[in-house]
């Protein structure tokens, strides 16, 4: 293993996430654990430095105030306190150590080097999935989104044809991404991959269910049916690969952080389910897993392309998905994303779509009442998808978009433009 790590252990903090960056900012990897770890399963991380008990504001939990294992304290890592009661450095809750305390921690005290990059993050990555594959076979979800191509990449490179990729049409796509997956990875990177078109189980699946929650476990137990059949039909499959991110397992809830919304490749897994996983680029927040797939050699466009959902544009219909409305999504997005283009703001932009909602407004249209739909275009900037801003859009380029989505997609006579940051929104609407 190439890399030292501090472990960060979370006792109800919300600020764990930026404090492993501040440690990854000194060069050193840092993984976060919940809070009741036994000795045994820290000792089986890798090139464990140092441990950080990172107290906050969530730590009851229940009535119960949590702590960690006493066990810890006899196991020889050096261990320092940050917002907990035996801390020697009281800090107000939600407040980060400074550099400087964390450098000598690090280390003079861990003795930890700064030997945190890509280059050997990826190498890790690698010796740790074959380590756990050795010569078996991992089914991947494609959806052709930067985490999964960036997760295809890498384990492409870790186990070639004991990969195989299955990228599963469920209708929830951008106009033409299906089309350009199977030219990425099958024309150009060789990849095992097998098309499954299934528009219409998922949306026969989704018909009328209005509630965000239940939209996201609908599309994701439908995912792993689906892939569950795939690999019924190959021979030897045990692993199913997933691009899961760091942001992801926050925001589905950890031991003492509150879920915010459960995400398609976390909380939607069917119970019965058959695989181990395999999520090379869990501990990596988005940032870090772009630059992950530039060290692998993928293309520039892939790895900075805007990311997507993995319940795609299901998660921009809003409420319980028409096929008319799905259709005002797609068309308007693929407007949006011309006309961001045209205008030099896809470099420029995190991310960008439209959402259409469940509800009609009153319109005009050659003197005759209208009833249809509003699309709402959002354009966000952040560093890791925690944050987000709102961009600032040029009136004439809304001004275009507008009128090329009321010229051009059907059954909408409203545009309007979402001006909510994150927080108290989130990205997505649902
Ligand atoms: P939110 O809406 O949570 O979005 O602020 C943060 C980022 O994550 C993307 N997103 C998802 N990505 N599975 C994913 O892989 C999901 O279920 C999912 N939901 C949201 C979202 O597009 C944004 O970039």
């Amino acid at each position: 293993m190439k890399q030292d790590m501090i472990v960060i252990l979370d006792l109800g903090s919300t600020n764990n996430p930026m404090l492993a960056r501040q440690i990854r900012n000194l060069g050193v990897y840092s993984e976060i654990h919940p809070h009741d770890i036994t000795v045994d399963e820290l000792k089986a991380l890798n090139n464990v430095k140092g441990i950080i008990l990172n107290g906050g504001e969530n730590r009851v939990v229940d009535g119960q105030e949590v702590d960690v294992n006493p066990a810890l304290y006899e196991c020889g890592y050096p261990i320092i306190s940050v917002d907990y009661p035996t801390a020697k450095c009281e800090k107000q809750y939600g407040e980060l150590p400074d550099d400087e305390t964390l450098k000598t921690f690090i280390f003079d005290q861990c003795k930890a080097e700064a030997n945190w990059n890509m280059k050997n993050f990826i190498e890790d990555q690698i010796e740790l999935v074959k380590r756990q594959v050795g010569d078996r076979k991992v089914l991947l979800a494609l959806s052709g989104g930067v985490d999964s191509s960036v997760v295809a990449a890498l384990l492409l490179k870790a186990i070639g044809q004991q990969l195989v990729c299955v990228h599963v049409n469920h209708g929830l796509m951008r106009k033409n991404e299906s089309e350009s997956v199977v030219e990425v990875f099958e024309n150009q990177l060789h990849a095992n991959l097998i098309y499954v078109d299934a528009a219409d189980r998922f949306l026969d699946k989704l018909a009328g269910v209005a509630d965000p929650e239940e939209k996201r476990k609908i599309i994701g137990g439908e995912f792993i049916r689906v892939f569950e059949e795939e690999a019924r039909q190959l021979d030897g499959i045990d692993f199913l690969g997933q691009g899961t991110i760091y942001p992801d397992i926050i925001e589905s809830g950890t031991k003492t952080a509150k879920m915010v919304k459960s995400h398609h490749n976390v909380g939607g897994l069917p119970e019965d389910l058959q695989f181990e996983l395999v999520e090379p680029l869990k501990q990596l927040f988005k940032d870090e897993v772009r630059a992950c797939g530039i060290e692998l050699g993928l293309p520039g466009d892939m790895v900075y392309r805007q990311p997507f959902p993995g319940p795609g544009l299901g998660v921009r219909c809003l409420g319980a998905i028409t096929r008319d409305r799905l259709e005002a999504v797609r068309e308007s997005d693929a407007i949006l994303r011309e006309e961001f283009e045209k205008a030099g703001l896809d470099k420029k932009v995190w991310q960008y779509f439209t959402a259409v909602p469940d509800f009609k407004s009153v319109g005009m249209k050659n003197h005759e009442r209208t009833f249809e739909y509003m699309v709402i275009v959002r354009a966000i900037n952040t560093i890791d998808a925690m944050t987000a801003t709102v961009e600032k859009v040029d009136w004439e380029v809304l001004d275009k978009i507008t009128e090329r989505i009321l010229a051009e997609v059907e059954n909408v006579n409203r545009v309007c433009y979402d001006m909510s940051p994150k927080p108290p929104s989130t990205i997505e609407f649902e």
